[in-house]
């Protein structure tokens, strides 16, 4: 074991400079920086291990106490585990770049699964994985067509989809809440806004999960083909959408991305705008997703916050961001050190990658006391970090927040006496690195009395 100061020094020494070739758009190529760093920490960062999908929390508070920024070697990331430091990644934004920022592993895709891309369109720059200016423009005009008052219109139509989707299934006493709730309300909400019909939610599931994957690419090659060319499939389905409305016009979000515009910068080309709906639409369902199922088995284990919000609703907006706190759905993303930099006491080489755990930042003590407690009336709104900070903070967490507020106390009246069904496979965890929740979640409850 090194001492601190040894290890990095000893890193130092030995880096090397390297250039990673990625064939076209998406990855182009990198000089990247690779250093023989030791795993210093004691803890074994796994986060899809069984051990660590089923409470990850008391080794994230091992790596705040004895290594709060590592390099997992394993993983090629260092990872950076306190709200202190994690704040300081996000706002500095000249050393930490959002390029591949939820890309776990920068390995280079196959050239078999290149060529399936390059059947479609630049990946990127999208909002998440840009920087600077690319980034300021983007966020503008985004902005100016998902504005504040067409969140505030999804509400009514949201609390119908709510109780359309129990009706689907109240009179049943047990489902599984992530395949007949808690994706639909989210995607088909987007679909709203977007104005693509609802009918074809399902198929948008179907690919967002599939750009996970190929972001994750931990999948077998052929799969990862497949994954590919469900999202040109995506790609081409939103040009499409896109280009009727260039030739017909419209009022919903993505004609406007058509028509937004502001003072001395170029309108969004349609290849732009194409991107947009794909990010809000992966962004915005696979984390509502997870918020849903993780705020249902977080009530459901501690009752006596659920009666608690029972018994006073005004208790609503703060249990929202407690489930966020406590059970973050993103759990953390990822930036590209761009010149050597020291954070937290440790050296971190130009071309690493890292991970800034919102997950465990949001377990902080120095932050949130007693942190592992769930507490419905703990007021974190402006402190957690379930949205992330800084100028990539979360564009879409008006809408999140709206759903949640609507969403989890409507299923706790309308389905009396809800628990979490018996058996091993009731809860399934998902297994996508940087995300928690569940893959399946199967919930009964009394009803005759629903
Ligand atoms: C509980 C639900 C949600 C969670 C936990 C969540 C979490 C996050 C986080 C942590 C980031 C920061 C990324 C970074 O710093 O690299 C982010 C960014 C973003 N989110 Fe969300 N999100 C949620 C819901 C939504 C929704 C509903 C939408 C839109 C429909 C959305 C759209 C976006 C977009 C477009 C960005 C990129 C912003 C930028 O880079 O400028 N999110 N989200």
């Amino acid at each position: 074991m090194f001492p601190r100061d040894g290890i990095n020094a000893y890193a130092e020494e030995k880096c090397v400079d390297v250039r990673i070739e990625r064939p076209r758009t998406n990855y182009s190529s990198i000089a990247t920086r690779r250093c023989p760093v030791i795993n210093e920490c004691p803890v074994h960062f796994d986060p899809l291990s069984p051990e660590q999908l089923a409470d990850p929390y008391p080794l994230y508070s091992r790596m705040r106490a004895e290594c709060p920024v590592f390099y997992a070697q394993e993983h090629d990331l260092w990872i950076v585990t306190r709200h202190e430091d994690v704040l300081a990644v996000v706002r500095d934004t000249k050393t930490f770049s959002s390029e591949n920022a939820v890309r776990a592993s920068v390995r280079p895709l196959s050239a078999s699964v290149l060529a399936v891309l390059a059947e479609g369109w630049p990946l990127s720059p999208t909002l998440t994985d840009s920087d600077g200016d690319v980034h300021r423009r983007l966020r503008l005009l985004v902005s100016k067509a998902f504005t504040p008052r067409r969140i505030q219109e999804m509400e009514g139509p949201v609390r119908q989809m709510t109780d359309e989707l129990i009706d689907g299934f109240a009179a049943e006493g047990r489902a599984d809440i992530i395949e007949r709730f808690a994706w639909h309300l989210p995607l088909a909400t987007i679909a709203d806004i977007l104005g693509v019909p609802r009918k074809d939610v399902p198929l948008l599931h179907r690919w967002s999960y599939s750009w996970l994957r190929l972001m994750q690419a931990t999948d077998p090659p052929e799969e990862l083909m497949a994954c590919a060319s469900d999202v040109v499939s995506m790609q081409r389905y939103f040009m499409e959408e896109l280009r009727r409305r260039e030739r017909e016009g419209g009022s919903d979000l993505m004609a406007e991305l058509l028509t937004a515009r502001i003072a001395g910068r170029e309108p969004l080309t349609t290849v732009e705008a194409m991107r947009v709906p794909m990010n809000l639409i992966i962004a915005g369902h696979v984390t509502v997703t997870r918020a849903i199922g993780n705020g249902l088995t977080t009530l459901l284990a501690a009752p006596e916050q659920l009666e608690m919000v029972r018994r006073d609703p005004d208790l609503i907006p703060t249990m929202v961001e407690e489930i966020l706190r406590f059970e973050s759905p993103a759990q953390g993303l990822f930036r590209t050190v761009r010149e050597d930099t020291v954070l937290g006491g440790v050296t971190l080489p130009a071309g690493a990658r890292v991970m800034v755990h919102w997950g465990s930042g949001n377990r902080d003590q120095s932050v949130f006391p007693d942190p592992d407690a769930f507490d419905v009336a703990r007021d974190s709104a402006t402190t957690h970090l379930a949205f992330g900070k800084g100028v990539h903070a979360c564009l879409g967490a008006p809408l999140a927040r709206l759903q949640l507020k609507i969403a989890i106390p409507r299923l706790l009246e309308r389905l009396p006496g809800l628990r979490l069904a018996h058996g091993a496979d009731a809860a399934v965890r998902d297994t996508i690195f940087f995300a928690r929740g569940f893959k399946k979640l199967t919930l009964v409850w009394d009803a005759e009395a629903a």
